[in-house]
């Protein structure tokens, strides 16, 4: 297989370490009893695992040894003795959780892998494997664990031409030209990743969607897929284009409140459910940068998701409405058009309905304040909605580890139910009382032979899933997880290399995008920098609505004497950001237009403190370069030449997005570098 490709399954050969004696002993005698395909599933991965780990091929036996080391199964198929030590526990596991556990069982110690339903089986195995892939000890351990969180969820932006829209990997895994008779192996693979971090959902297609995934000679290709991913505990969903039934039907409205549009829409489902019985639902986009929605028939986005979601209500599925909204009709400040246009329908939404929210209220920047959304609509349940492909940051290119900034919005406290009202309570619903919950990533991943483009990217894809599992990890714990399953679990490579992927995220935010500025890339491909784009036709569209720096200063002014967004926040959080001096540097400019000769809290002038953190992320830089140089002895040479390349490219752009923006800025303050900084130097 070409280097990477295992994503974080390798199982690399165990051949020093204190716990070898300790997992062949535990893996003498296993028995993993059931017929399923799930379980055929577990078996399977557990074969391969420990071949590879162990050397020596494994006997899983699929009925109950009398004797086992390791038993792994449902409930219901334990003998009763050891259905009593887990009964406490498999009661707070739920439908997906499991229980590991080292129990003594006729006199002798065994280990014990356990869950209420087969899918829990195959999670259970899969986190049994993590940990052995990290050289974990099982001979205390009593592990529960269960998802915090309903829909854990991976949107593709594919295209029917297998194109895919902010992708940087390749074309999408989806052939389907091919399906649905051939079943490409990358499916079952990717499915396999997915479901060894708890992803449970996917959505196939592009938001921008295209109406003809839902006709029926592509139904039956979503089947095929369907069927695949099925075993593996992931349901499909796809992305509803709003005038369907005007562009594949032959009705002339796609009027949600039409009873022609409705009926259209149910036997739609009807038809889609037949196809699949257990299909998720719909993810829309609608009134969205110029997509077809309620709004073109004077209806609102209730009107547009409640009909949906009636469609699919009778077959159990949901529809995730986008609040991804903003219009050039109402451009005082783009950061405050969700909240306005969304909060109002708070309530209004039937049951099967969650709303989507970016996590921040502009576009996935570097850095943005969490979505003031979040908390302020009790009654509904908000959807999380993450970029795993790094649209604003840098493409496959740089190297970003985006867990960190995933876990920066997740703890933040929005405060709307007084203090401690976290993003992550808010999302997994408890903090509010939700029916259901979810969690979505913008996926990163598309043909490439690594799957995600650069090698390091992949621990953004396992950061989410495991975050989506538990929104309350932390970046570092699941930065050491993914290296010491990917790599090595020296710890001379996991201690540097742990620090370097956790600063990797402020080292992008530094040279792009420091002290709160935002939306500065150039147009439409948002890779490079382009903060004097100003002619756009669209004002919203142009960095120069932005940053808005004249001689006097920069930054946008979101407190009441600007456009005051910062009204959409609660109290104490407002006040503290409307106030420069208790606002958090960081976003410091999101919310404040300030002169060049601001102090901040360093001492230094607003100008060379940011001209300072433009030079700070190009150093940041140059260390990533100097750490990967010394892990050449824990990582193959492909990844480590590829890496190092790669970083390469980084410190280039990282300069140039340093010499472009305080060259371009200095038009405005008139003011030298300070000290420390490089030349910037023209290009
Ligand atoms: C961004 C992105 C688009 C995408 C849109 C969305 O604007 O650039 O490509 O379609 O987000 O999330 O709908």
């Amino acid at each position: 297989e070409p280097s990477g490709y295992n994503l974080w399954l390798p199982y690399s050969k165990i051949s020093e370490s204190p716990v070898l004696k300790e997992y062949t002993d535990i893996t003498k005698t296993i028995s993993l009893p059931g017929a399923s395909q799930t379980l055929q599933i577990a078996r399977t991965e557990l074969n391969r695992a420990l071949k590879k780990m162990l050397g020596a091929p494994p006997s899983v036996a699929t009925s109950l040894r009398a004797d086992p080391t390791l038993l792994i199964g449902t409930k219901d198929l334990l003998p009763p003795e050891l259905q009593k030590m887990v009964n406490d526990d498999l009661s707070r596991a739920g439908d997906e959780g499991f229980v590991i556990k080292s129990v003594k069982h006729r006199k002798k110690k065994i280990l014990l892998i356990s869950a209420n339903g087969d899918i829990g089986i195959l999670y259970g195995v899969f986190r049994f494997l993590n940990l052995m892939q990290q050289h974990q000890s099982f001979v205390k351990i009593s592990l529960v664990d269960y998802p915090k969180i309903d829909l854990r969820m991976l949107n593709h932006w594919d295209n029917l031409d297998r194109t895919i829209e902010r992708g940087y990997a390749g074309f999408s895994l989806w052939n389907w030209q091919k399906l649905p008779e051939f079943i490409d192996q990358r499916y079952i693979d990717y499915a396999r990743a997915n479901a060894s971090i708890g992803i449970n959902a996917v959505s196939l297609t592009n938001v921008n969607a295209n109406a003809l995934i839902l006709t029926p000679m592509y139904l039956e290709k979503v089947k095929a897929l369907a069927d695949v991913f099925r075993p593996y505990g992931i349901k499909v969903y796809l992305t509803a284009r709003f005038s369907a039934p005007i562009e594949i039907g032959t009705l002339k409205t796609a009027d949600p409140l039409d009873p022609n549009v409705k009926q259209w829409w149910a036997d739609k489902a009807d038809q889609i459910y037949s196809l699949i019985p257990d299909f998720g639902g719909f993810l829309v986009k609608a009134n969205s940068e110029g997509q077809p929605g309620p709004q073109n028939y004077g209806r609102n986005h209730v009107d547009g998701a409640n009909m949906l979601a009636e469609s699919l209500r009778p077959h159990g599925g949901n529809v995730i409405w986008r609040a991804f909204v903003y219009s050039e009709h109402d451009a005082d400040d783009r950061a405050k058009q969700a909240y306005t246009e969304f909060v109002p329908y708070d309530g209004k939404f039937m049951d099967n309905v969650l709303v989507q929210t970016k996590n921040g209220p502009i576009d996935f920047q570097p850095r943005e304040p969490f979505h003031p959304m979040f908390g302020a609509m009790p009654k509904t349940p908000l959807m999380m909605e993450f970029q795993i492909t790094q649209e604003y940051l840098g493409f496959s290119t740089h190297l970003v580890f985006l867990p960190k900034l995933y876990e920066e919005v997740l703890d933040a406290d929005t405060y709307q139910q007084g203090e401690g009202s976290t993003v992550a309570r808010i999302i997994d619903g408890t903090l509010q009382n939700q029916k259901i919950s979810g969690m979505a990533g913008v996926s990163n991943v598309g043909n490439d032979m690594n799957w995600t483009g650069h090698p390091m990217a992949q621990a953004n894809w396992y950061g989410f899933g495991r975050l989506a599992w538990d929104p309350y990890l932390s970046s570092e714990t699941i930065a050491e997880e993914w290296l010491r399953m990917t790599f090595s679990n020296q710890e001379a490579f996991i201690g540097p290399m742990k620090e370097m992927l956790i600063k990797s995220r402020e080292a992008v935010v530094n040279y792009m995008n420091p002290l709160g500025l935002h939306h500065i890339f150039d147009t439409g491909h948002h890779y490079g920098p382009g903060p004097w784009v100003s002619e756009l036709s669209r004002p919203e569209w142009n960095p120069t609505y932005y940053h808005n720096a004249d001689a006097k200063g920069i930054g946008f002014d979101r407190t009441p004497s600007g456009s005051n967004a910062t009204e959409q926040y609660a109290e104490p959080l407002r006040s503290r950001l409307n106030d420069p001096d208790t606002c958090p540097e960081r976003y410091l400019l999101w919310f404040h237009h300030l002169s060049w000769d601001y102090r901040l809290k360093n001492g230094k002038t607003l100008w060379q403190g940011m001209a300072l953190k433009y030079q700070e992320g190009v150093d940041q830089v140059e260390e990533m370069i100097a750490t990967w140089k010394q892990m050449q002895p824990y990582v193959d040479q492909v990844r480590h030449k590829e890496v190092q390349m790669l970083l390469q490219i980084q410190l280039k752009e990282a300069k140039w997005w340093r010499d472009a923006c305080l060259l371009y800025f200095q038009t405005f303050s008139k003011k030298d570098l300070p000290e420390g900084v490089g030349k910037p130097t023209r290009t």
